[in-house]
């Protein structure tokens, strides 16, 4: 599959390197584009790619992976629809260091509403980068997946079993969704799996 990043920091390319060692191809992008975008995108390898934001939403699976409060440029103008966007971000507001108040909504119900149109699941933003850096062969670390979409959560899992990880459905975006998103009691967690555990 080739799998588009909004954003190109510590989550994309932590993420890229699983996916690309799993056998898929990355597309990369930022607000800022340049020559750091394309160090490194070099440094990741002949499976990783540059691309505008644009181009990147026409993969097979985008993660969303820029900062919470560069949520609305990082997804405006874009034609989202029917399009599987993976919320890995959380909602915590680095420009006022606070925790986003979005009253009952899940962050990834307002991540819904700015792209219109789109089969959104979250994923990814319940362990830190740094617990996952370094794959291990005996044991894989569980990582959950909160969605609407049987067909999207099927295929992200294939993604993630690809990666070397355990995949695990939590349930629908809201509730699934609230779990696991800062705040809720998955958040941080950091489970691990024998390699040879299916369930
Ligand atoms: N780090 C972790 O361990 C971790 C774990 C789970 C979840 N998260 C969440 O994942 C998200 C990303 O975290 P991170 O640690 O990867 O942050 P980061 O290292 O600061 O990277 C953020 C990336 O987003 C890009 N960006 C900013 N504005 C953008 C826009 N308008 N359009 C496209 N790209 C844009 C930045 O590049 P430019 O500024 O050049 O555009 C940068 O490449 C955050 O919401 C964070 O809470 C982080």
């Amino acid at each position: 599959m080739k799998i588009g990043f909004i954003g190109a920091g510590v989550v994309a390319q932590t993420l890229a390197k699983h996916f690309m060692a799993g056998g898929h191809e990355v597309i990369l992008s930022n607000s800022r584009g340049g020559n750091f975008l394309e160090k490194v995108v070099s440094e990741l390898g002949s499976k990783a790619k540059v691309a505008t934001r644009e181009a990147t939403a026409e993969a097979d699976i985008v993660i969303l992976a820029s900062p919470w409060h560069k949520m609305k440029e990082s997804l405006k103008g874009i034609d989202w629809k029917n399009k599987i966007l993976v919320d890995a971000t959380n909602q915590f507001d680095m420009s006022t260091m606070k925790i986003a108040d979005l009253g009952n909504k899940t962050g990834s119900e307002y991540v819904s509403e700015l792209a219109s149109g789109a089969i959104v699941l979250k994923a990814f933003n319940h362990v830190v980068m740094d617990w996952i850096k370094n794959p291990s062969e005996d044991q894989k670390t569980v990582l959950f997946i909160a969605g609407d979409d049987k067909k999207a959560k099927a295929k992200l899992s294939t993604l993630i079993s690809d990666s070397k990880f355990h995949p695990c459905d939590v349930g629908s975006l809201k509730d699934g969704g609230a779990l696991l998103q800062l705040g809720g009691s998955l958040n941080g967690l950091h489970l691990k799996v024998h390699a040879s555990f299916t369930l």
